[in-house]
């Protein structure tokens, strides 16, 4: 009985030891995960990256057009590039594009329409006619003037009209709603 107060006396001293050799460590741990993370903090801060960076998507509008073509997608505000072999034909009377939710048509006074594509009697695409000087759907025979105004039915409404504006070089066509 005698014994016990100092064998309690060396477990707790050896469970202060264990304990102290258990700070010990954790403050080890501590250091070494601080370093790992400064050692990180360090390289992801590398002004040089040791990746390629990331492609840059390719546009989905193809060359030649710059801006939304699309009705669907927002407020229409392009331009086309005259020059560039999608849109090239606007230079030459009677000829005629489609762009984006669009009709695009040099008619036969030289002017450039623009126009919605989209018939709007069950929404088949239209067309420009030279000969006539209009935009003609021929899935039921609905005609339009190439302001967009129906001159033969069965449609009903008119095309959606934009304005077009043409640069002083005739390089250049913007198109806006
Ligand atoms: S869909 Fe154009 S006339 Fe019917």
């Amino acid at each position: 009985m005698k014994n016990h107060p100092i064998i309690d006396q060396d477990q707790m001293k050896r469970g202060e030891f264990l304990r102290s050799l258990g700070m010990s460590s954790a403050a080890l741990m501590a250091f070494y995960c601080l370093g790992t993370t400064l050692t990180s903090c360090s390289k992801s801060s590398d002004p040089t990256p040791t990746t390629p960076p990331t492609p840059t998507p390719t546009p989905s509008t193809g060359t030649g057009l710059t801006g939304n073509a699309d009705a669907s997608q927002g407020t229409v505000n392009f331009t086309l590039d005259l020059k560039d072999a999608n849109y090239s034909k606007l230079k030459t009377v009677g000829q005629y594009v489609i762009v984006g939710s669009l009709i695009v048509a040099k008619t036969k006074a030289g002017s450039l329409a623009a126009l919605s594509k989209t018939c709007t009697h069950q929404g088949t695409q239209v067309e420009y006619r030279m000969a006539q000087d209009d935009i003609y759907c021929n899935n039921h025979g609905s005609t339009f003037s190439t302001t967009g105004v129906v001159l033969v039915t069965p449609a009903a409404k008119p095309l959606t009209q934009y304005k077009t504006a043409l640069s002083t070089d005739g390089n250049t066509l913007t198109v806006t709603t």
